[in-house]
Parts: C-alpha cells; sequence; structure tokens
C-alpha cells in the first residue's frame, strides 16, 4: 500500500472510523485517490464535536445573552421624499457597477422533491420560466431601470448541482446577459454522520458528504476567489437571496440607500409574521447585536409579545434576501459560522458493502445559517417590506410556500398584462 494509504489509515484508526477503508480495494483508481484526499482532509476533531452535541436535547445553543426588540424601518410608512433620498444614493452605487448579486443555490431542495437544481425548476402554467430565469429578468430589468453598466451574478452551488448549473446556463445562453458577468463558485460539504457517529460511505464508496448550509456562502466566497473578484470590480454592496423566492427584489435601491444613509454595513429585509406561531426566524436583538431568534428558540411567552400598537414585538421574519457591504464580507469570510444539525434519510454502504435505502431519518446532516453571522455585525438596518412585493418562496410540492401559492403571488405582482415566455 502506498504512504497515503497509509497516512488516511493511521487517522481513521485514531477517530475509530476505519470502516471508511473497508470497500478501499474494490474502488476504481480515481475513487480511491478521491476516498483518500477526503479522509486527509477531514476535520475530524469537528465531527466528533458536532456529533457529541447532537447527543444534547437540543442542538440549538441560543447562549447568553440579553435579547430584545429591533428597531425596523417599514418601506410602507417612508415618507415620499425620503425614499426618493434613499433610492438616489442607492441607485449611484448600481448604476456605476458597484453593486453584485449572490444567488445561494446550493441547496438540496428536498421538500419540492424535484429531480435536477431547484433553479432550473421551470413554473409552468401562465409564467413557463425557470427559477435562474425568473432572477435573470429581476436582474435585466434592474440594469434598465437603474442605468447600470453592469451587474455581476455570482450563483453558488453544492458539487452534488454545480455541472448540471453551469451546462443550464450555458444551454440557455447565460438568459441573454453577458457571460462575462456571470460566475459560480461551490459551496464547502461537511460529511454526513450515522446515529452511531460512524462517518457514512455513499454508493459510490467514498464518504458521504453533504451541503454546509446557506451561512458556507461567506467563506466559500472567500475560497472561491468571488470576494477577491468583487474587489477588482469594485463592487461595495451585495445583496445575497436564495434560489426560492421569486419575488426577491434583489436589486434594490431604497435598502442600499437606507444602509449608507444609516451607516451600517447591511440591511435585512423581513415582513411582518403571520401569526405568532408561524414557524419563521424573527429579528431581534442580543447583546446588542443583530441576531435572527429561531422558531425553535423562541418561548410562547416571546412570540406572542405585543407593543403599543397591537404589533407582535418579535414579528419582523427574516426571508433570507440581506443587502451586506463589502467590508462586512471581507471580515465574515475568513472563518466558519457555528454549525447546527439536521436529521435526515441518507442512502449509504453499510459495513457488509451492501447499499442501505433509509425509510426514515438515519443520519446528521451538519448546516451553517447565514442569519449566523448577524451578530459579528456592529448594527444593520431592518426594512420590513410587504409579502406580496418580495416574498413568493418554494419550499414544497404542494400546499403552503409551493409552486401554486408563488406562482399565484407571482402573477398577481406582475399584473395582468405579464405574459410568460
Ligand atoms: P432551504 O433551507 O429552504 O433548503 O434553502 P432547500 O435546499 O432549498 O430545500 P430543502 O430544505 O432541502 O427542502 C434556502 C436557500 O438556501 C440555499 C437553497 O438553495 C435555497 O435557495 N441553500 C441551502 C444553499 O445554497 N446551500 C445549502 O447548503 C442550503
Amino acid at each position: 500500500m502506498n504512504e497515503k494509504y497509509e497516512e488516511a489509515k493511521k487517522i481513521a484508526e485514531k477517530y475509530n472510523q476505519e470502516h471508511l477503508l473497508n470497500c478501499y480495494e474494490k474502488l476504481d483508481e480515481e475513487n480511491k485517490e478521491k476516498l483518500l484526499d477526503q479522509i486527509l482532509n477531514i476535520n475530524f476533531e469537528q465531527i466528533s464535536e458536532l456529533y457529541e452535541k447532537t447527543k444534547k436535547t437540543s442542538n440549538v445553543i441560543p447562549g447568553e445573552g440579553e435579547v430584545k426588540a429591533i428597531s425596523y424601518i417599514d418601506k410602507d410608512k417612508i415618507s415620499e421624499d425620503k425614499l426618493n433620498e434613499y433610492r438616489k444614493k442607492g441607485k449611484n452605487v448600481i448604476k456605476e457597477g458597484h453593486y453584485a448579486v449572490v444567488t445561494m443555490a446550493g441547496g438540496q431542495g428536498t421538500r419540492l422533491g424535484f429531480n435536477g437544481p431547484k433553479g432550473t425548476y421551470n413554473l409552468g402554467d401562465g409564467i413557463k420560466k425557470t427559477l435562474f430565469e425568473i432572477i435573470s429578468d429581476t436582474i435585466k430589468t434592474a440594469k434598465v431601470e437603474n442605468e447600470a453598466i453592469t451587474i455581476p451574478w455570482y450563483v453558488m452551488t453544492s458539487r452534488e448541482n454545480n455541472a448540471d448549473t453551469v451546462k443550464f446556463f450555458k444551454e440557455n445562453n447565460y438568459f441573454g446577459l453577458p457571460e462575462s458577468d456571470v460566475d459560480f463558485f461551490i459551496q464547502g460539504e461537511l460529511p454526513m454522520v450515522g446515529k452511531n457517529g460512524k462517518i457514512l460511505i455513499d454508493e459510490t464508496g467514498i464518504v458521504k458528504e453533504a451541503a454546509d448550509g446557506h451561512g458556507g456562502v461567506f467563506s466559500a466566497m472567500y475560497k472561491d476567489g468571488i470576494v477577491e473578484d468583487m474587489q477588482k470590480r469594485g463592487i461595495e454592496w451585495v445583496f445575497i437571496a436564495g434560489v426560492d423566492n421569486i419575488l426577491a427584489k434583489i436589486v434594490d435601491p431604497i435598502a442600499t440607500g437606507i444602509a449608507i444613509d444609516k451607516k451600517v454595513l447591511a440591511t435585512g429585509k423581513s415582513v411582518v409574521k403571520a401569526n405568532a406561531k408561524e414557524k419563521v426566524g424573527v429579528f431581534c436583538k442580543k447583546n446588542n447585536k443583530p441576531y435572527v431568534i429561531e422558531y425553535s428558540e423562541i418561548t410562547d411567552e416571546m412570540a406572542e409579545m405585543i407593543n403599543g400598537d397591537g404589533e407582535l414585538i418579535y414579528g419582523e421574519s427574516h426571508i433570507l434576501c440581506n443587502l451586506f457591504n463589502i467590508k462586512a464580507i471581507e471580515s465574515m469570510c475568513k472563518s466558519t459560522l457555528p454549525y447546527h444539525s439536521a436529521f435526515k434519510k441518507a442512502k449509504y454502504i453499510n459495513e457488509y458493502g451492501e447499499l442501505v435505502v433509509p425509510t426514515e431519518p438515519n443520519a446528521f446532516k451538519f448546516e451553517s445559517f447565514m442569519f449566523d453571522a448577524f451578530e459579528r455585525l456592529d448594527d444593520m438596518a431592518i426594512l420590513r417590506v410587504k409579502r406580496e412585493e418580495e416574498f413568493a418562496p418554494i419550499k414544497n410540492a404542494e400546499g403552503v410556500d409551493s409552486p401554486e401559492t408563488a406562482r399565484r403571488l407571482y402573477l398577481d405582482f406582475m399584473g395582468k398584462d405579464y405574459i410568460g415566455k
């Protein structure tokens, strides 16, 4: 056996993961190399710590700290003069080419159950466009509205969906955008771990890894040279959103103008929580820093607290639509965010070399959330926008937040003259 194998074996044994090499001899040369590289690169200390944490009743550690309401700006209540002032400030940034968009499209889209990258899902009926095309439409329209010379678009993919995503963009001629203004970067991954703490082997015989959550966006942007590219292009403001909110206003002069005016390095958009029990994360302040408190963290009492106007005190839902100054990204991208664990169904090869297709969740996946980065900022502006104008998410195949509900919201917003392809 070669030296690399011996080294990998030693490490695997040290961490009680020697089963990872059980099928080594049966692999072809390429996968042998891949497996050894994986083992040499895995941070086993980190994985065992994350696994140990899963044994505690809750993997969410709210931590110490005083939680209080965060102040926000309700877009609907801004005076016309002030709106124009913000718009002007933001428009200047966009017009001069200092604004970029990042779309996080590395998720697995398991709830939608579509076979392929979520961004390539076609909305059909009345719209007949894929999620990526809808985002490209938003960028193209914003370019015209803001007379922008360029609005670079960076798409975060995962190892699993990168090739299909890039191919889709090529086949669609980058939706008419200049190819030089579209770039892709691949997010990080972490091994999946079984209930017994053993790292899983996938169907091809190598370590089963899964995307490390949307919080991986900052470190991936750094590692893949995206931050550097932005610096070279003179980008100052970056809007980061998921791929699946088809009404996301990702080029937003007002959100930009507000951040500039308030001298903060980020603006987070919120929509009013539908009711105290809605399962969404809400903006708040923790230890005087911006924070998103998840629905699993918030007590019933806090969730139901109302102010003098009868509004929920913790009622500003986080919708994964946030604008960052490049300085904030530069400081956040060099370290990783904390990981949360989720218990999922994952196919794997067992110790007898057999494929196991579970019907129940069987493995831990570790993910970081982008909103965990907010507390690294001194402050951020929160801009409350209207659900019907900026929030039409596609999460489930049917029912709430499905293609059906998003299609309705999109068509209502676009107006009766909207014609799909
Ligand atoms: P969700 O958390 O809703 O996940 O992602 P999802 O992958 O779309 O769907 P499920 O949970 O598997 O059903 C919100 C946004 O963050 C992106 C997704 O692509 C989506 O745009 N995301 C999520 C990533 O880019 N990477 C990740 O690791 C996770």
